[in-house]
């Protein structure tokens, strides 16, 4: 095990008065924290002999119904044996890795990818093979012709974020979305989409998920109540094969016997309250508000040779230095004017690469704040663009 670069620079930044474009975490502001007390409330004073007692390892039984009413509802189909309730989606990824993974195994990802991810098939001793990844995602055309290459061989499955990716910021279009669907059917890959971001769309177009293209088990899906709702809560949940949810099950009892049971019941409680719809379209006005303020001053204040995407949803801007600069190099100049980001290396599975791109992340600053550290940022930038590069 390695430790991740990403906690030891947060202690860092959390230390000073930064400006910090780094963590990925919500605006704990706009937490439906109102509405979860009194359902808490209620699930102890009410519920209290099933929700404190342990639980299920896969899960609360009406949990697990409302979710899968809610994925159906995404166009997934899938009935309550489809799906495991995690300990969020992060544990997903570990039993998933635990399962299904032996050491040497070759596993595709998208490069950059998230690195919880990364770190977690590498613990598992899983080989990550890079698949590019633009800002529409990953092109199904390339993942073809690497896997008609026959290298890297026998890919156990491809990882992918495709919707406001962590974090390149990315989206797969619709049409794609369905040819690498049909690409893995016909390869027999299986697909592991992780989609903790789709419901925070700025875009007004709705985006189905991968796997509601999925005509029989070809994918595993993997939501998380992280980011719509509240990540101290710690719940995600898989939906995939009967067979591979027993299989993930027998995994999980011997990490954590069951997934917080209170958390489950008060979960349960909110999606069947009918809030989430009202509190999803609270979150995106205040993230998009952010995001446009973000692209906005990073127009005005950075350097043209930097080149950013758009995010049309999520938390995430991703960042190219012109050749020849490092994030990581600049890092420190960066902290003197108290702004900070994640550097892109971070984010990558072959070392080495990604030494030109940062990741600034936009949901947890208000909208000032935002616009005085990019300006700071497009200084540092400036000030790297004249001086002489090693
Ligand atoms: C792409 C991705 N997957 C999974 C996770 C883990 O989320 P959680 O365990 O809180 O559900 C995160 C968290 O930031 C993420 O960005």
């Amino acid at each position: 095990m390695k430790p991740s670069v990403i906690r030891a620079l947060l202690k860092l930044v959390q230390q000073s008065d930064v400006i910090s474009f780094a963590g990925g975490t919500p605006d704990a502001e706009l937490f439906p924290r109102p509405l979860l007390a009194e359902l808490a409330s209620k699930a102890i004073l009410e519920q209290g002999r099933l929700s404190l007692q342990y639980g299920e390892t896969v899960g609360y039984r009406p949990f697990r119904e409302e979710v899968c009413r809610y994925l159906r509802g995404k166009g997934i189909a899938c009935e309550a044996e489809n799906i495991l309730i995690t300990t969020g989606s992060q544990e997903g990824l570990f039993l998933l890795s635990m399962a299904l993974l032996d050491p040497g195994d070759r596993i595709l990802v998208e490069e950059p990818s998230y690195l919880g991810a990364l770190l977690t098939f590498r613990n598992f001793q899983g080989q990550c093979m890079p698949v590019h990844c633009g800002p529409d995602g990953l092109d199904p055309a390339e993942l073809e012709k690497t896997l008609e290459s026959g290298l890297p061989a026998h890919p156990k499955f491809l990882y992918t974020i495709p919707s406001f990716q962590n974090p390149a910021g990315s989206t797969l279009p619709d049409a794609a979305r369905k040819r690498l669907m049909e690409l893995a059917v016909r390869r027999g890959l299986l697909v592991v989409e992780d989609d903790p971001y789709g419901e925070l769309n700025y875009s007004g177009e709705p985006l189905k998920p991968v796997k509601s293209h999925d005509p029989g088990h070809q994918a595993v899906y993997l939501g998380s109540f992280s980011k719509i709702a509240a990540p101290g809560m710690r719940l995600g949940w898989v939906c995939a094969a009967p067979e591979l949810i027993g299989r993930l099950t027998m995994a999980k009892e011997t990490v954590d016997v069951c997934t917080d049971v209170l958390s489950q019941a008060i979960a349960t409680e909110f999606f069947k309250s009918g809030a989430l719809a009202s509190h999803l379209d609270k979150l995106c006005s205040a993230y998009k508000a952010r995001r446009d303020v973000m692209l906005e001053s990073i127009r005005k204040f950075f350097p043209a040779e930097v080149q950013v995407n758009q995010p049309k949803g999520g938390f995430f801007v991703w960042a190219q230095l012109p050749q020849g600069l490092s994030a990581s190099r600049l890092f420190p100049a960066a902290l003197e004017k108290k702004v900070a980001y994640v550097v892109g290396e971070a984010f990558h599975a072959a070392e080495g690469r990604g030494e030109n791109t940062l990741r600034l992340t936009f949901c947890a600053v208000d909208e000032t704040r935002i616009a005085e550290g990019i300006q700071r940022l497009g200084g540092v930038f400036k000030d790297a663009l004249v001086a002489p590069r090693r």
